[in-house]
């Protein structure tokens, strides 16, 4: 039976890219979308741009713009983005549209008609300077607990403490950097305590959470009474203003989930159906993906909203971990946080999207993306297993098509048709990394059948011509199979083999029967193998463009916190004259091969190139902190001219250099790009 499924992605905020964390969320939902729609369902994927909030005011202040061309040219930045990963939106809105204020107000009004907004006063930071009360994250000052300095105005990264802006010693504001004043204005506020029985109910039913989920929300905030929610802000605010309460507006969190629902309006008005049919009455299914740091919202103040309100609630919210890469959080100085518009200038978007999925289950944990594991996995199972299905096949299939009948082929076609329902499951139930792994187990099969049946040296006989055309016609149906189960991943192989092979794939329904009789296309290149070095551009890269986006937050000078240990470590040397340092030759060379020195706990023996033929053997204390892999590619400075020295190893021709003190801290330098391998540093 068909459903109606209505799937929204978490709005992202208009005040940053779209980066490789943010697409863990957004290629696994539409996974699920297009796997649904795969499988017959009326399916919409809708989502918005999350544009309210005092961070668009202020970045909008400080770039000398208004608000609406700052999220206009974001919101096209994030289309952009979305696109190029083949994330297909149905309706890609905005929280600052017609349709959201309506939907605010209309469910505002219901919040008040429940009797749950009530009045109370809020004690604030106030900026004098900027004209407006600061948010948590814009005040520093000195943690009143263990006085470390610099500490952000909800909590210590130093002890742990969380206090409130007016508890910091010296407070000063991140945006002007004057000190602020303590003011106190009438804020509105949600009593969601009036929803605690119904949310008791809702979250532990067991049908709309996972479980993990379900015992988080008992556990800390359901045992007791759950907290009034400041909903209001007073002007100056970006956002809208509340209609029966001027010069306040709705908080950011108010008006963002309910653009999930201006989203579905505004997909609505186009495609002549009716808002109500999805979110008040029928039997249309609602499912929330969310990252695990949002759940609180999700899960207790959006139901609650909704319920108070009248709308229909969601049937699931989906909820996942983070992304980390190499075990650890992205890291821009390590390169590791890698904006979308980065990757898609060196990598293939198939890549990550298949990468994302062999890695997801439906349980909460981060995903860590491991760069060698991802080079390894598309090449062995992208380009080694299903790809080259195809493309040592077709080519000896195109002059005579396909089989007239399906050959015999020992029930393997039968048996991965028959594995599709375990599949669908699998896709169903967001275990992503069980589907990939149920394909690729047929994948093994299809290619040992490829393997044994050698249609490379069938070819050779023309006395076996039928023969290779039976052998061809199986491999390149077991090969559209595959196809087809990956079609939600990837969108873009599944059109290429319905190209091949005449046979547009549509429905799930087409793993099911075999292609017989039909023509076969020119094979034309699908997914080429990655090259680790096409990885290390991408790092060095995100390197670089984490280097040119810090600048413009140097105009919030207290927001920089560095400390005096480094330089107190290890203090200033001698003066030198001019002289002896122009003795120094220091170049750029860029890292050709890289490798583990055996019996060396400190070394990897590094080739660097300096353009041309020139090279220079060099052993250098990095072992444990690099990566061998990670390097090839990079560029780095090092004393070109230092006289050779012989080690145990052999001779190093140089020294490579880096910053820290040595141990794990030790940080390669590099030039901004532009630079080339020969250029001296001066
Ligand atoms: O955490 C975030 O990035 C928010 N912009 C998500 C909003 S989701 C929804 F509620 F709008
Ligand atoms: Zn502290």
């Amino acid at each position: 039976m068909s459903r109606r499924i209505l799937v929204t992605a978490a709005l992202p905020y208009a005040n940053g890219h779209i980066h490789i964390g943010h697409l863990v969320e957004y290629i696994q939902t539409d996974i699920w979308v297009r796997f649904q729609k795969l499988r017959g369902h009326q399916c919409i994927f809708l989502c918005a741009d999350d544009t309210h909030g005092t961070a668009i005011m202020i970045r909008a202040r400080q770039e000398g713009r208004g608000e609406e061309t700052l999220i206009a040219d974001m919101r096209e930045a994030h289309i952009r983005d979305f696109s190029g990963f083949d994330v297909a939106f149905d309706n890609y809105g905005s929280t600052n549209s017609g349709a959201n204020r309506a939907l605010c107000a209309e469910i505002w009004q219901g919040l008040r008609q429940s009797g749950l907004i009530v009045e109370e006063d809020v004690s604030q930071l106030y900026d004098t300077k900027e004209g407006t009360f600061l948010a948590d994250r814009f005040v520093k000052g000195t943690c009143p607990i263990c006085k470390s300095p610099n500490q952000y105005g909800d909590n210590c990264d130093k002890c742990g403490s969380t206090y409130t802006p007016a508890d910091l010693i010296d407070p000063v504001s991140a945006l002007s950097g004057t000190k602020p004043e303590l003011r106190t204005a009438r804020h509105l506020f949600v009593r969601i305590e009036g929803l605690h029985d119904f949310l008791e109910q809702w979250t532990q039913s067991g049908e709309h959470l996972q479980p993990e989920v379900a015992n988080y929300l008992k556990g800390h905030f359901l045992g007791e009474p759950l907290r009034d929610w400041d909903i209001s802000r007073p002007a100056p605010y970006f956002g809208f203003e509340i209609p029966d309460s001027p010069g306040n507006y709705w908080y950011v969190w108010f008006d963002a989930p309910i653009g999930y629902i201006a989203s579905t309006k505004e997909w609505c008005d186009r495609n002549g159906e009716k808002l109500e049919n999805w979110w008040k009455t029928g039997d249309a299914e609602i499912h929330h993906f969310i990252g695990k740091d949002i759940t609180y919202f999700h899960t207790l103040f959006w139901p609650g909203m909704l319920h108070a309100a009248g709308f229909k609630l969601p049937n699931r919210v989906h909820i996942h971990g983070f992304l980390t890469v190499g075990g650890e959080k992205m890291s821009k100085s390590k390169g590791t946080f890698v904006r979308a518009d980065t990757y898609l200038k060196h990598l293939d978007p198939a890549f990550l999207r298949y990468y994302y999925a062999s890695k997801l289950s439906s349980k909460l944990d981060d995903l860590d993306l491991n760069l060698d594991e991802f080079v390894t996995k598309i090449n062995s199972d992208l380009v080694g297993k299903v790809v080259n299905l195809a493309s040592r096949t077709a080519r000896f299939a195109q002059p005579t098509g396909l089989s007239a009948q399906y050959p015999d082929d020992g029930g393997l076609f039968a048996a991965a048709a028959a594995e599709g329902e375990a599949i669908a499951a699998a896709y169903e139930d967001g275990d992503y990394n069980l589907a990939m792994r149920l394909i690729m187990g047929l994948a093994d099969k299809a290619n040992k059948f490829t393997e044994d049946a050698a249609p490379w040296n069938l070819r050779k006989d023309t006395s076996r011509a039928a023969e290779l055309q039976n052998v061809c016609s199986i491999s390149l149906n077991l090969f559209r199979q595959l196809a087809v189960y990956l079609a939600p991943v990837l969108p873009k192989l599944a059109q290429q083999a319905g190209t091949l092979l005449n046979a547009p794939i549509a429905h799930w329904s087409d793993a099911q029967t075999p292609l017989a009789g039909t023509a076969v296309g020119a094979f034309e290149h699908m997914l080429k193998r990655v090259e680790p070095a096409q990885v290390q551009k991408m790092i060095d890269a995100s390197t670089e463009a984490s280097q040119e986006t810090a600048a413009p937050a140097a105009t919030a000078a207290a927001s920089f916190s560095d400390g005096p240990e480094a330089l107190a470590a290890e203090p200033l040397a001698a003066t030198c004259s001019f002289d002896e340092f122009a003795k120094v030759d220091l170049r750029v060379g860029r890292v050709i091969s890289a490798q583990e020195v055996k019996d060396s706990t400190k070394l990897l023996q590094l080739t660097l190139s300096l353009g041309g033929e020139e090279k220079r053997n060099i052993f250098a204390g990095i072992k444990g902190v690099y990566e061998p892999a990670n390097l090839v590619g990079r560029l780095v400075i090092f004393c070109a001219n230092l006289a050779p020295r012989k080690m145990k190893f052999g001779t190093s021709e140089g020294m490579v250099l880096a910053a820290g003190p040595g141990g794990q801290d030790i940080f390669l330098l590099a030039p901004d790009s532009g630079a080339v391998p020969g250029q001296r540093v001066h």
